[in-house]
């Protein structure tokens, strides 16, 4: 990781400048570092988890205010006009998607991410941070805080509803504390033992060790939701198909360089499991966590480091230091 002067894109009628005063680190940002999803197109500056305080707007915003705080997250546009987009799926349109670092937007401008001190996006992707919200701890809303809101929301996580939450990192921790909100039972699923007291502390109701099997077949039958965020590749379906119950989801939203293996038609059957994935979230999905959020009074654990030494903490978060995410601070 170098420091150098990157040129922002070219204002428009949409555009808002933002003064970045943090930017959480996503594990999305190693992928991109380590080249796991192909060759980054450098130069490449990574951070989707930015907020900052607004400094320009161009003369079709509406929706933010120079003064007012600002975020954005993983996806900075989209094509606005296909039925993806048209039925409020944004995240997912293949028309013409924008991602805020190692991406272009539609004018050919390359997109840069929140390891800096500047940011010029495109105000449909933008947010205006609750007043109850401080920037540092509204930035890692709106990726690992959405990219795990989205789904537990869209699968009807409630009262009756006992949660699996594998990998307990960044965005597992977000997965915890939505999952309680929504008033499920939830089970930390982690690796190792590690982690198991400070799961509990997080608010999980039981904790299980993936790498011990006696441990897993425990809670053969149990699980209506598993939220996967990381896991090893040698996982296996017949693992963990055996721990839902009838209709169970399995919701993957961990983005590992390497395929899932394959899985049994008579296995996917007789469980009636249902398996898919999520991408962040819509706008409309980010507003409704950011409300959601400030209802239930949701408290990711941070610890934070100067921007500066965005390289140290790059360091620490490879080497499984996060409590839960990492946030730099300029
Ligand atoms: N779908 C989306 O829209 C979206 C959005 C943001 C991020 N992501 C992806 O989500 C993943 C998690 O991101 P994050 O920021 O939460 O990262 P993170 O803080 O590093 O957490 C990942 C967790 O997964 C577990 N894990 C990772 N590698 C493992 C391995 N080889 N074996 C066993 N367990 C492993 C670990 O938990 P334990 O120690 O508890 O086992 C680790 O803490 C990344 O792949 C990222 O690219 C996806
Ligand atoms: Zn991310
Ligand atoms: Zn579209």
């Amino acid at each position: 990781m170098v420091w150098e002067e990157l040129k922002l894109r070219a204002e428009d009628d949409y555009s808002v400048d933002m003064d970045i005063t943090h930017c959480g680190i996503c594990g999305s940002d190693i992928h991109t570092m380590d080249a796991n999803w192909g060759q980054p197109n450098y130069p490449v500056c990574v951070g989707h988890e930015i907020a900052g305080m607004c400094t320009r707007v161009g003369k079709k915003v509406t929706n933010v205010r120079v003064g007012d705080r600002i975020g954005v997250g993983a996806q900075s546009g989209s094509c606005h006009t296909c039925k993806t987009c048209t039925s409020g799926n944004e995240n997912l349109c293949r028309q013409k998607r924008t991602g805020t670092y190692n991406s272009f937007w539609p004018n050919g401008d390359k997109s840069y991410g929140g390891y800096a001190d500047k940011w010029r996006g495109d105000c449909r992707f933008v947010f205006r941070i609750p007043e109850n919200l401080s920037n540092e701890v509204a930035c890692t809303f709106f990726c690992a805080g959405i990219t795990t809101y989205a789904p537990l929301k869209r699968h009807q996580v409630g009262p009756d509803s006992i949660v699996g939450v594998m990998g307990i990192g960044g965005l597992g921790h977000y997965g915890i504390l939505w999952a309680k909100a929504m008033g499920a039972k939830v089970v930390g699923m982690s690796h190792s033992d590690k982690k198991r007291e400070l799961a509990l502390e997080l608010g999980c109701d039981e904790y299980v060790v993936t790498s011990d099997a006696a441990n897993l077949a425990e809670y053969k039958n149990e699980f209506s939701h598993i939220l996967c965020t990381g896991t090893s590749s040698d996982f296996k379906w017949e693992t963990y198909v055996p721990l839902f119950r009838p209709n169970g989801v399995f919701i993957n939203v961990g983005l590992p360089e390497w395929k899932f293996p394959e899985i049994s038609p008579m296995l996917l059957a007789m469980s009636q499991v249902s398996i898919c994935g999520s991408n962040i979230g819509s706008p409309a999905e980010i507003e409704d966590m950011l409300k959601f959020a400030a209802r239930h009074n949701i408290k990711p654990w941070l610890q934070k480091y100067p921007m500066k030494e965005a390289p140290k903490a790059i360091e620490d978060f490879k080497a499984g230091k996060p409590r839960f995410r990492f946030v730099l601070e300029n």
